[in-house]
């Protein structure tokens, strides 16, 4: 068996078994364990683990020619692009960046702000506010922009003193916008449903109201973080569809390649790009990756071929009601909070004991939490989920919180 130590750049606190495979929902070990996965990963594996298809069409890509500097269009490129305009964004958004991964696509959202707002003439517009808590990726710019706590720690200062307002706090919203006089912000960034940073804090209808008629009124640019909650993680396409939140640019990651590839993309309507169309906006080397568009477009060809994200909405109304069955009212449990196969379980323990705990029963679930929310855990599985599946999931987190708190821990 290889040995895990030797891989050592991301620290954890108790070695890993080495994953040589993965179907379904699970995870094959070099022991022989198959590890039940609910957290598909990052939140990343939406359909699953081991489809041969989409690998299949990333070897056709990457066999027609390898690389295509991003300034042509190839088919691949065109298809994914047409896939999402004609079939995923909401109507209006007509024009794709594409990227290699989340902290790609929200520092190019950011980027991005900067550009609408300097080709306007508007050359004092710089900041874009983010939410605490928050989490829009490690670049130095998304680190600028956000408030984990954790992940931020030991690298202050930030590039950038942006701005930042509560995630649930609408009166606060409209402080901060006078405070920091309008005419020096350039967007305002934020995930629909917080995801590792809040364990799935949803803010109120009306919170999202006074966020989008400010930015309108002042001609700020709304970003929609759905790195986690996009591409039918949340029951929906998009997360921001749930409540009254209308964004100018979407940004998204992780399920739109289905963890098979690195993929990302900035979705924006045709305002945004036609104050582009004259400063232009500089590609990165592997935008629109051939191999990357080929996987993606047959990850969105599977969920839409199987009815994935209505099966997301289901299931995740069915993995609600077993947590609450379950979990409510134990001691240990603080809130449970979440919408589709997106769900957030705020524990008044160790949620790295509880990690470690059901990974000794063979499932994984993923740590969040930061700031205002110090420990949780997210269950997250891949949208072919099964009921008994489920079952397992929520009776192993339970033995796990169960096992920490007879502990001590
Ligand atoms: C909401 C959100 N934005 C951005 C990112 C950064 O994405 P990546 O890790 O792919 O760079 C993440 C990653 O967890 C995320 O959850």
């Amino acid at each position: 068996m290889p040995d895990p130590n030797r891989y050592a750049f991301v620290p954890t606190a108790a070695p890993l078994p080495t994953i040589v495979g993965g179907s379904g929902c699970y995870l094959h070990t070099a022991d022989g364990r198959r590890i039940l996965d609910g957290a598909a990963g990052a939140i990343v594996g939406n359909i699953g683990w081991g489809r041969a298809e989409v690998a299949d069409a990333a070897r056709e890509a990457m066999a027609a020619c390898g690389y295509v500097v991003p300034l042509w269009p190839t088919r691949w490129r065109l298809e994914l692009h047409d896939r999402l305009v004609e079939r995923w964004l909401p109507e209006g958004f007509g024009n794709v960046f594409f990227t290699s991964g989340g902290s790609e696509s929200t520092d190019s959202a950011l980027r991005l702000a900067r550009a609408y707002q300097v080709g306007k003439g508007r050359r004092d517009r710089w900041k874009v506010i983010g939410r605490h808590p928050s989490y829009h990726g490690m670049t130095l710019g998304t680190m600028s922009a956000a408030s984990h706590l954790g992940r931020q720690a030991g690298y202050e200062p930030l590039l950038l003193p942006f701005p930042k307002v509560p995630w649930d706090d609408p009166e606060q919203v409209v402080k901060v916008f006078e405070q920091e006089d309008p005419s020096t912000i350039a967007g305002f960034i934020a995930e629909p449903i917080t995801g590792a940073a809040g364990a799935c804090l949803t803010a109120s209808d009306e919170y999202w109201r006074v966020v989008t008629e400010l930015c309108r009124e002042h001609d700020v640019l709304l970003i929609a973080d759905e790195v986690m909650t996009g591409y039918g993680r949340t029951g929906l396409k998009f997360g921001h569809q749930h409540f009254p939140f209308e964004p100018d640019v979407i940004v998204g990651g992780k399920g739109l390649g289905g963890g098979y590839v690195p993929m990302g993309a900035v979705a924006t309507n045709a305002d945004v790009a036609e104050v582009l169309k004259t400063s232009g906006f500089m590609y990165f080397t592997f935008t629109g990756n051939d191999a990357s568009c080929a996987a993606a477009n047959t990850v969105l060809d599977i969920l839409e071929r199987e009815q994935l994200v209505e099966r997301s909405r289901a299931m995740g109304e069915l993995l609600g009601t077993r947590l609450r069955d379950v979990l409510a009212g134990h001691p240990a449990v603080i809130d449970i909070r979440g919408r589709g196969l997106f769900y957030g379980i705020e524990l008044d323990c160790s949620r790295d004991a509880v990690v470690a705990a059901a990974m000794q029963r063979d499932c994984w679930v993923y740590p969040a939490g930061s700031g205002p929310v110090p420990n949780a855990v997210m269950l997250a599985p891949p949208f072919i989920v099964t009921d008994d599946e489920i079952d397992t999931l929520v009776s192993t987190l339970r033995a796990s919180i169960d096992a920490v708190t007879s502990s001590g821990v």
